[in-house]
């Protein structure tokens, strides 16, 4: 007998708060924008969007780069999308590790067939830059590939002085920004980055599935020579270069650079919506201003760890290289930690982040970006701590943690007010 179709329930997922080290709640604008209507991929309404993304992400990226545009898919399309197209097999690259992210890079160097090089630091800390610059040196890498703010330890990598002296050793530096971008400071020019990645669901706080991507002329000119037209789309009397050619057909940034632009090539359809999203998003993002956003995100990190210190928990990492959107906090010996993490979903719906490598089981990871960020949220997840630690058996002041949040915050409205 035919089994019945099953409809299941509407989508009516329960409410929660986003507090792990992404994705987060994403902005009301951006959810309204997802619901805006289709458009053909050539429609000139469709084709100004575009070119408003290309001209808000050149903003957010701080960059003049013309090459700047969207990767369908998750923050890793991206990654993939700039080492693929840049590496040619047997190219080295230098890929300093200082989380999983680090890992990642070296997993996707090493399928595009690079000879990978590696320089490893404990999790936790990263690595100073005269670090990477020696290693650049030694082994003469054709692209140096690392991770800004690697959310698995919660550390932000130092970029101002690495990007100019690996330029000057005529390194092109490619750097992962997902978990950075429109938080923390990040200068694509200033900093001399040739290629640039992020993603939507940190910072940004839009949904996953967009990934913003820059890159400049020296980039344009390894590339190119690789540019291979599929055939059915091809121009007459097109050839391709003598050199292998880029092994994605969906990430070949060449091709991508021929849709982005008034060539406007058919290569894949845009996922319509994330553009509508990642639009929004950038929108929202620089109507708030990049300077007061970084400032929001440093306060409510400030004021996290102070009501977490307060507590009497430990924080986890260099002080003086944490990313001001993610907090990485011991879990208290004798509490168990996913026990811990299941109930402040069940009881307050919030959720926090586990950890991975040698960090799991050792550390939470506490997000506060986007829309996240803000003080009723930060009092909110100190207050669920603070009863469930309380209920495990953690001898904890009682108000201790929302009293050193407060604390912080109010010392910054003194600021504010004094124009300091
Ligand atoms: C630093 C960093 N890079 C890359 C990624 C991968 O992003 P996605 O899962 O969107 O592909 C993440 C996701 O957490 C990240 O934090």
């Amino acid at each position: 007998m035919a089994e019945e179709p099953t409809l299941f329930g509407d989508l009516e997922p329960e409410p929660r708060l986003l507090m792990g080290p992404g994705p987060v709640d994403v902005y009301p604008s951006v959810l309204r924008a997802l619901s805006s209507p289709m458009l053909g991929q050539f429609d000139p309404q469709f084709t100004q969007y575009m070119n408003e993304v290309m001209a808000l992400y050149r903003q957010v990226f701080r960059t003049e780069n013309q090459w700047t545009f969207l990767i369908n898919g998750t923050a890793r399309a991206a990654i993939e999308a700039c080492l693929t197209s840049l590496i040619v097999p047997g190219d080295k690259v230098l890929v300093p590790v200082f989380g999983r992210f680090g890992h990642l890079l070296i997993e996707i160097c090493g399928r595009a067939g690079a000879k990978v090089v590696t320089l490893e630091t404990e999790w936790g800390t990263v690595f100073p830059p005269d670090r990477i610059i020696d290693a650049v040196r030694q082994h003469r890498p054709k692209v140096v590939a690392l991770v800004h703010g690697d959310t698995s330890t919660t550390m932000a990598q130092p970029l101002a002085e690495v990007g100019p002296q690996c330029r000057e050793l005529g390194a092109i530096v490619y750097v992962d920004a997902t978990a950075t971008i429109g938080g923390n400071l990040l200068e694509v020019d200033a900093w001399a980055l040739d290629a640039v990645s992020a993603g939507l669901q940190k910072c940004m706080s839009g949904p996953p599935g967009s990934a913003p991507v820059t890159f400049n002329e020296r980039v344009v000119e390894i590339i190119e020579h690789r540019k291979h037209v599929e055939a059915g789309i091809r121009p007459e009397g097109f050839e391709d270069a003598d050199v292998p050619r880029i092994s994605s057909n969906y990430f070949d940034l060449p091709m991508l650079m021929d849709y982005w632009s008034r060539v406007r090539l058919n290569h894949h359809t845009e996922a319509t919506s994330m553009l509508y999203a990642s639009r929004e998003a950038a929108r929202t993002v620089l109507g708030e201003g990049l300077e007061i956003g970084f400032r929001r995100h440093e306060i409510a990190s400030s004021a996290l760890r102070a009501g977490l210190e307060a507590m009497g928990l430990k924080l986890f990492g260099d002080p003086a290289h944490r990313m001001v959107n993610v907090t990485g906090v011991f879990i208290p010996e004798g509490v168990d930690g996913e026990g811990l993490r299941s109930a402040l979903l069940e009881d307050f719906g919030i959720e926090i982040g586990t950890s991975f490598g040698p960090l799991h089981g050792k550390i939470w990871r506490i997000g506060t970006m986007g829309y996240v960020c803000r003080k009723a949220n930060v009092l909110r997840c100190l207050g669920a701590l603070e009863a469930l630690l309380r209920r495990a058996g953690i001898d904890v002041t009682p108000g201790a943690g929302m009293d050193a949040a407060y604390a912080v915050y109010d010392a910054d409205a003194v600021t504010l007010a004094s124009g300091a």
